[in-house]
């Protein structure tokens, strides 16, 4: 298989394990790897596999965010695990697999809910405030055994669960009411956005990284729009 010519049917996807295994198997080159595109094919974007010999146990990886990471973790060479638990749970499991191994990384879901209050319901956002607690926590406690702990904390992004919300509001354009609000202009928010800073944070390359709740978020929390302070249009 030419890995520049490389068009992988969504179907092709349905065993992300079997997938990163055969790859590895073949000893194929990814330079070009794909993902999913409106006309069932998956469009070529240039990545390389930085997941290799990784083991990835991914909780609600059905369908939204955690779909988009365990499609871009398969084709970084991840061997993904995809599950449907309790996430407090799956943290538990996870760290008493990693503890052993004396190394891994345990990542959690957070949202601009975390850090700035009026972009959630009170159950939404006091469960987000607790994550980064939560995160924060066990970063301090599994450090001693090479786990780290983040969490990556995004603005919108329109995966089922927000399109359905915002549908059930009467509001259409997820997307369009994002690249609205967020300071910074001419880029929008998509699951793969997610999926790659879980890349990096699955990756060697944030091996001394940990505690830490990182914002894809367009400057939104970090900016009172109020004034128009900024404005030169
Ligand atoms: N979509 C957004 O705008 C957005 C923004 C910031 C943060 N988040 C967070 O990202 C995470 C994923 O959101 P999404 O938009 O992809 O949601 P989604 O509803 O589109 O997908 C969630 C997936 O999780 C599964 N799931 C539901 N309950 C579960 C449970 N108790 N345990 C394990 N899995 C469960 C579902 O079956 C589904 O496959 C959530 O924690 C959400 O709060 C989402």
């Amino acid at each position: 298989m030419d890995a520049d010519q490389t068009n992988l049917s969504i179907s092709q996807f349905s065993s992300l394990k079997s997938i990163g295994a055969s790859l590895k198997e073949e000893s194929i080159e990814i330079q070009r790897i794909t993902k999913m595109g409106s006309d069932g094919f998956l469009p070529l974007i240039t990545a390389e596999r930085r997941l290799e010999g990784k083991v990835a146990l991914i909780t609600g990886a059905a369908q939204g965010i955690g779909e988009a990471i365990a499609i871009m973790y398969g084709q970084h060479g991840a061997k993904v695990v995809i599950a449907d638990i309790q996430d407090d749970k799956g943290y538990a499991h996870a760290a008493r697999v990693m503890i052993p191994q004396k190394q891994g990384c345990i990542l959690m879901s957070g949202s601009v809910s975390s850090v700035v209050g009026g972009f959630g319901l009170h159950a939404y956002t006091a469960s987000k405030s607790a994550i980064i607690g939560l995160m924060k926590n066990t970063a301090a406690e599994l450090g001693q055994f090479g786990i780290r702990v983040n969490c990556i904390s995004s603005f919108l992004i329109a995966s089922p669960l927000a399109t359905d919300f915002f549908a059930s509001k009467g509001v259409e354009g997820v997307e369009d009411w994002v690249c609205r609000l967020a300071t910074l202009k001419g880029a929008v928010l998509t699951a793969e956005d997610f999926a790659k800073a879980a890349v990096f944070f699955g990756s060697d390359d944030s091996k001394f990284v940990s505690g830490h709740n990182f914002m894809i978020d367009g400057g939104v929390t970090t900016t009172n729009v109020a004034f128009d302070l900024f404005n030169y249009n």
